[in-house]
């Protein structure tokens, strides 16, 4: 299965970042892409700019999902619509823990409920998930969203299983570090914040950029069709997941 064997995509979390990067990338390779994200004004542009076709919706909401995307024919789908907040399970709250398995989960179970009938039907398809290093290593700092994030991991190598024998193709993207705005939305999404982010988490570090994560994508859609890429861990050259931390005993 090559690019030319696909005709159709949707991907989510189109208005920004990795996104938005992959909804131009299958723009420009031809196909009819549809452009999942809450911020209509973003999704407008990215249009107007790419052809794409845009779908001003939030991924919790099923039933909007449903009204307005089930009748369309995927032939891949990008679940890439992901949020983050800092915090372990001790501070976190219960709007944040909700969010990220709404997002990072909920909503790509759904997704995939919806399209994928279709492609094993059509016997013709592709899923990419957006995952993160966090679904693969332990580090301090995001205890659900590592939690989310392996879940979803599971969930792609599970596809596989469940659509054996179809030319279902499932590839996982598992980033480190990308130059993205989702730090500076973990920190409140305001200028000021993106700017503190920026400063925090970019500034002096060589991170990823969403080209490579593009790039990665690109490869695995453009596999021959004997081929599935099943898992891409990208990280940038100078981050590693490495460290085992030993605490003392107080008393
Ligand atoms: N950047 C990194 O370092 C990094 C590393 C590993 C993994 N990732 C993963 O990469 C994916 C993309 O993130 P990014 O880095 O590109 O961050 P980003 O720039 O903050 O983009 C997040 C995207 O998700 C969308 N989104 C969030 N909540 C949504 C909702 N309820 N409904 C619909 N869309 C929603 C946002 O769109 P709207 O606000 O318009 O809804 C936005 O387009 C995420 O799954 C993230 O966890 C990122």
């Amino acid at each position: 299965m090559t690019y030319s064997d696909y005709r159709t995509a949707l991907v989510t979390g189109a208005t920004s970042g990795i996104g938005r990067a992959i909804a131009r990338l299958l723009a420009d390779r031809g196909l009819e892409v549809h452009a999942v994200g809450r911020d209509a004004e973003r999704l407008t542009r990215l249009a107007a700019e790419s052809g794409v076709v845009p779908h001003p919706l939030d991924v919790t909401d099923t039933n909007a999902l449903e009204a307005e995307l089930s009748g369309i024919e995927v032939d891949i789908l990008v679940n890439n619509a992901g949020v983050s907040r800092p915090g372990n399970v001790l501070d976190a709250s219960r709007a944040d823990l909700d969010a990220m398995v709404d997002v990072n989960l909920r909503a790509v179970l759904q997704l995939t409920r919806i399209f994928l009938p279709g492609m094993v039907e059509r016997d013709l398809g592709h899923v990419v998930n957006t995952s993160s290093i966090a679904g693969h290593y332990n580090f301090f700092g995001h205890t659900a969203y590592h939690a989310t994030k392996a879940a979803v991991h599971q969930l792609s190598r599970q596809l596989r299983n469940d659509t054996l024998g179809r030319r279902i193709r499932v590839t996982e993207i598992a980033p480190g570090r990308v130059e993205t705005e989702v730090f500076g939305r973990n920190l409140g999404g305001s200028p000021e914040a993106m700017k503190e982010a920026w400063e925090t988490y970019f500034e002096g570090f060589e991170s990823l950029t969403t080209e490579d994560i593009v790039a990665s994508v690109d490869f695995a859609l453009s596999a021959p069709r004997r081929a599935n890429i099943g898992l891409i861990e990208i990280m940038p050259t100078f981050q590693v997941p490495g460290g085992l931390t030993f605490d003392r005993r107080a008393e």
